[in-house]
């Protein structure tokens, strides 16, 4: 009996979530799978209303459950940060959830923006840290307000940090088993202290994998092969700040946030699931938003949790629902509503 945390959060997160939900059940009645799950109202409403944002006591019992699934932070009336920094960061780095893993793949029937590229061409998976670098938040203003501001922001890499994401990376490539070829980005020419220690790493870990290609690409230049030969990559692997830049690319590339899903995983612990764009407050309530990259989230929470037979089903009917009868991804294009989608993925589990 897994217990799942389901944090809704804000604008069309709840939307999405619900049509997550209903494909969870789908699918765990099928495979015999049970779960219980705890609802949570974090998010900006909570925080207008109450000024809490992740209360000490619901950040312990988040510690005890299986996984959580997250809708979508980021409210119109709060401040940007506040709900950024307070619950997504604090639950990431809190939780150690130091992976970030975004796959890229194009469904069948879906529209890239990259001529002539079709699903073969577009499927690989990036492993962005997610607990160091630029995002520990270190850093200072000198002079401030003065014309002679300057303003410090630290990128934090530790060894142990780098070697545990590395580690995930070259055994994600090694399951994964499509080219074995596990590529570093980075910015060694630049970025001379922070990229040499990854490349180090990266290189020293490479021994353990005789069985795994790899290489390495500067971030600029990996965001044009992304456009211009996205085939060429397997699995990437880089640092929180380039990580997070790279995947709303990826994203676009295969066919919009609406399809986009990360994890945010603990191997050890517990991690979190959530569609990768955010909370669309001009879509809310509107019954419109593309439920997919959440019913996809869903499928990496069960693929996460070992349940790979189920994990296998969501997908499959998620490429049925892409193949043949969305007109797009975009929000109020598809063709259906929100719950509409949601039903038809149900329907193509059966
Ligand atoms: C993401 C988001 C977050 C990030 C924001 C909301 C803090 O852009 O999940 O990619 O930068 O990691
Ligand atoms: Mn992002």
């Amino acid at each position: 009996m897994y217990k799942i945390a389901v944090l809704p959060g804000d604008g069309t997160g709840p939307e999405v979530v619900d049509e997550g939900l209903k494909v969870l059940d789908a699918v765990a009645e099928k495979t015999g799978i049970k779960y219980e799950k705890v609802m949570y109202d974090l998010g900006g409403e909570r925080y207008k209303k109450t000024g809490e944002i992740l209360p000490d006591s619901v950040l312990e019992e988040l510690k005890t459950v299986d996984a959580i699934y997250l809708g979508a932070v980021g409210h119109p009336d709060v401040k940007p940060g506040i709900l950024e920094k307070g619950l997504l960061l604090k639950l990431r780095f809190t939780l150690e959830q130091y992976i970030n893993l975004r796959p890229v793949k194009l469904y069948p029937g879906v529209w890239t923006p990259i001529k002539d590229k079709e699903p073969k061409d577009i499927d690989f998976v990036v492993v962005r840290e997610n607990n160091e670098g630029l995002y520990v938040g270190e850093g200072e203003f000198i002079n401030k307000n003065t014309p002679e501001e300057i303003a410090v922001q630290v990128s934090r890499n530790s060894r142990r940090g780098i070697d545990k994401c590395l580690r995930y990376a070259y055994e994600y490539t090694k399951k994964r088993n499509k080219n074995n070829n596990l590529t570093l980005v980075g910015k060694t020419n630049v970025l001379t202290y922070a990229f040499d220690l990854w490349e180090r790493a990266f290189n020293d870990m490479s021994k353990d994998y005789p069985q795994i290609k790899t290489d390495y690409a500067h971030v600029d230049a990996t965001c044009m092969w992304m456009i211009k030969n996205p085939e060429w990559f397997d699995v990437l692997v880089t640092d929180n700040m380039f990580g997070d830049i790279i995947t709303d690319l990826g994203a676009m590339i295969q066919g919009g946030m609406g399809i986009a899903a990360g994890g945010n995983i603990n191997p050890d612990g517990v991690s979190m699931f959530e569609p990768i764009g955010g909370s669309a407050p001009k879509y809310t309530g509107k019954n419109v938003i593309n439920p997919l990259a959440a019913i996809c989230a869903a499928g990496m929470m069960l693929e996460t949790l070992g349940e790979n037979e189920a994990a296998e089903k969501i997908e499959k009917a998620v490429m049925e629902v892409t193949a043949n009868k969305l007109k797009s991804l975009s929000a109020g294009k598809m063709g259906y509503s929100t719950s509409e989608v949601g039903d038809l993925v149900v329907e193509a589990l059966k």
